[in-house]
């Protein structure tokens, strides 16, 4: 049977289609080989994503869950945002080190602005000009050779809180707060700020306090999909949100603007001379200055040096409730640092810097401290600033890049029993330091990386050396004479910190 004549030329018309379906067909296949697939990561739900499936509390534990199914590098979305998570410090280099110029930026944060953390940090802001000037001023301070010029002072501080630590033991909270900001407090306005109830510390607490508790990652996911709940008038449900941002960025300004109009007027009155403060000496810089670029550094000057107050207040006090924690916990590890505090320095003086390389022991404790629990757990959100092809994947312009520290710090090749506070890990058969320093990303990575890492590492080991020679962490007992269990509660949201009352300690003077 032959076709019909209509029928024949049917399939006459039907040839040039399907030539041209096939061409498009082969096209896009090429091209699909040819553009590389986007990395692994669980199945998505349209609109939402990831995000019922991630702990919103924690959300490095399902990261590190994910790890160990999708890699080193997986992408998830949460809402309509990419977010590329990276397990491994090898990827991290890779990527925000070597290839800083795309991965500097910081992804759009619904909550920075409308709770007044723009106006006191540079780090939350875009990788842009506003955010080169800030850095720069906090660079001139804080590189490590201008860091070493502190360290006189981290010593006496950290013996001034060994006083307030033995006569008031209970608030031993307090005492590593008053230490942490009276660094900052030295370094950025010349002030030393007394050891008890200090006004100008207290603005900075009431600032943190309020933005820590409610400039939380959910509040920032709701302000990014309602933002008209900024606009809501104050007797309607649902306005609370605008009303605790108006409290935020009140706290905030008030943190950025106090301490330096004391140190104008404390220059002033000294008549500028023999100022050694970050603000003193950039104000001086600024007198030399065209009157058209006077606000601009201002501006730039205040939001680095309440940056500065910031970022050294919160990490460093976490920091040493963790060493406290592990000292309560480990025993066996103190006793082993005194002992080595006792043969290398003997018990007629309190260690100083020039101690440093002759304690590793102290110094693995530091290592282990930072590791065991780190305090930023996902680092500090990076973003892309255009298209980028890593190991055949393809990253997108805008994704948001996330360092899993906790997974890099949880990894049992690398750290074996890695939930144990174990200081020996970083010591070889010698008892020397071994190459692995968790310094290298546990202060982020690339050209956002923490700028106060030098001074802020100095502090802490200021602390931890001084505490251990001077005094005995133990669990706190009972009228009976029983230790009394804990369960050490933290707080999540970008830092992850102790609750302050959370370890039942007791501190005693070290025994001789
Ligand atoms: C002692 C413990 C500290 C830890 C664990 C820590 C950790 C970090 C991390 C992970 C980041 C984000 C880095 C990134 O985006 O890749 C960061 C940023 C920052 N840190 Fe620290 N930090 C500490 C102390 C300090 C101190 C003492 C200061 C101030 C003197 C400070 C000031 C800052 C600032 C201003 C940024 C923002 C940098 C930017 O966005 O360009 N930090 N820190």
């Amino acid at each position: 049977m032959f076709p019909s004549v209509d029928g024949r030329l049917a399939i006459l018309a039907l040839l040039p289609l399907s030539l041209v379906v096939i061409t498009a067909l082969g096209w896009f296949i090429e091209n699909r080989q040819r553009k590389p697939r986007l990395p692994p990561g669980p199945v998505q739900l349209p609109l939402l994503g990831n995000v019922l499936s991630i702990d919103t509390k924690e959300p490095w534990l399902t990261y590190t869950k994910w790890h160990a199914a999708y890699g080193d590098l997986f992408l998830v979305r949460i809402l309509d945002q990419e977010a590329v998570v990276i397990n491994s410090q090898h990827v991290a280099e890779a990527l925000m080190d070597k290839r800083s110029r795309i991965y500097s930026d910081r992804p759009y944060l619904a909550t920075v602005e409308p709770f007044g953390w723009s106006a006191v940090t540079f780090g939350f802001t875009g990788y842009n000009d506003e955010w080169r000037l800030s850095r720069r001023l906090f660079h001139q301070t804080f590189r490590p050779s201008s860091a070493l010029k502190f360290r006189p002072m981290q010593i006496s501080r950290a013996r001034d809180m060994i006083v307030n630590l033995i006569d008031d033991p209970q608030h031993y909270h307090s005492h590593f707060a008053t230490f942490s900001s009276s660094i900052g407090m030295s370094v950025i306005y010349d002030y030393q700020p007394s050891a008890r109830d200090d006004p100008l510390v207290k603005i900075v607490e009431n600032a943190l306090t309020v933005g820590l508790d409610i400039a939380t990652p959910e509040r920032a996911i709701l302000l990014k999909l309602f933002p008209f709940l900024l606009k809501l008038p104050d007797w309607c449900w649902g306005s609370s949100i605008k009303r605790d941002a108006r409290i935020s960025t009140e706290h905030m300004n008030e943190m950025r603007d106090l301490p330096f109009q004391c140190a104008q007027q404390h220059m002033v009155a000294n008549s500028f001379l023999g100022q050694s403060s970050m603000v003193a000496e950039n104000l001086q810089r600024m007198e030399k200055q065209d009157e058209a670029s006077k606000p601009m550094f201002e501006t730039a000057l205040k939001q680095a040096a309440a940056a500065a107050v910031l970022g050294s207040y919160e990490t460093t006090s976490s920091t040493l409730m963790i060493f406290a924690l592990a000292m309560v916990l480990y025993p066996d590890v103190q006793r082993r640092a005194q002992a080595e505090i006792d043969l290398v320095i003997g018990r007629d003086r309190l260690p100083t810097f020039e101690d440093r390389a002759s304690l590793p022991y102290v110094e693995s404790i530091l290592r282990e401290t930072f590791r065991w629990q780190p305090i930023l757990p996902l680092g500090v959100p990076h973003a892309t600033s255009s298209d980028d092809t890593y190991d055949g994947y393809f990253i997108p312009k805008g994704a948001t890049i996330m360092c899993n520290v906790w997974a890099i710090s949880r990894d049992e090749k690398r750290y074996p029993d890695a939930s144990r506070f174990v200081p020996e890990r970083f010591l070889d058969v010698n008892g020397a330091l071994t190459g692995d320093d968790p310094a290298g990303y546990i202060f982020g990575l690339g050209r956002r990386a923490c700028p106060g890492r030098y001074s802020g590492d100095a502090s802490v080991w200021s602390a931890i050396v001084t505490m251990l020679a001077t005094v005995d962490f133990s669990s706190a007992k009972d009228g009976q004479g029983k230790v009394i269990d804990f369960t050490p509660q933290f707080i999540t949201g970008i830092i992850r910190y102790l609750f302050r009352h959370s370890i039942l300690l007791s501190l005693t003077v070290a025994s001789l």
